[in-house]
């Protein structure tokens, strides 16, 4: 199998952390590399060709006033060239984000990433977790975050990216190993 893509911003190092897991879930199952957007809205050398080749691709960004990152939005738009060419079609896709307030409006972000999925024809995969959130979970538990659609992380806003909560980025690891399953089994 070619290698699961995770293309990601990432501003200041907390949605990296979370890419960094989502690829090493995935890796458990199946090659996987992370495609990181530069500060310029930029991809790697290769990185087009990687995720033309990728069975799967995962959609990762911070959320920045309640939306993806520019510099998420630049690739975003540049894919056209491979919407047009119908080369992301039927692939898997899935999304995380992360953000300062516990809800501050990911929801829109995973909401767009879904829909830039949509657009290229992809096949969308949830979290299919279960949420903590009885009176006995903690903050640390898997999928605390109540994610369904796409993974979620939430980072205080002067955090640093080594203060993230290890339940997000196990939740991010997780769903990482279920896209890598779910891509093996679509063959
Ligand atoms: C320009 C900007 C806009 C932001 N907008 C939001 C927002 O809409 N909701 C929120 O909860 N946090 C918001 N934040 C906080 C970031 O989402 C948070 O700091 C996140 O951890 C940054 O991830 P990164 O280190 O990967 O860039 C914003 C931060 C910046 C810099």
């Amino acid at each position: 199998m070619s290698e699961i893509a995770i293309l990601f911003h990432s501003g200041y190092g907390h949605t990296a952390r979370v890419a960094e897991a989502v690829r090493a879930g995935a890796a458990e199952i199946a090659p996987a590399r992370l495609i990181p957007i530069s500060a310029e809205g930029e991809l790697p050398e290769g990185g087009w060709e990687a995720l033309a080749a990728a069975p799967a691709i995962v959609f990762g960004t911070p959320t920045y006033m309640g939306g993806p990152s520019w510099q998420f939005k630049k690739v975003a738009d540049a894919s056209s060239k491979a919407w047009a060419a119908g080369a992301w079609k039927n692939k898997l896709a899935g999304g995380f984000t992360n953000s300062a307030s516990m809800n501050g409006d990911k929801a829109v972000t995973l909401h767009y990433l879904l829909t830039l999925a949509m657009q290229h024809g992809m096949i969308w995969a949830g979290t299919a977790m279960m949420p903590a959130n009885s009176k006995a979970a903690r903050r640390d538990d898997v999928n605390w975050l109540g994610g369904f659609t796409g993974a979620l992380a939430q980072s205080p806003a002067d955090a640093a990216p080594e203060e993230m909560a290890e339940g997000d980025l196990e939740t991010a690891r997780l769903y990482g190993r279920r896209i890598a399953e779910l891509a093996r089994r679509l063959g």
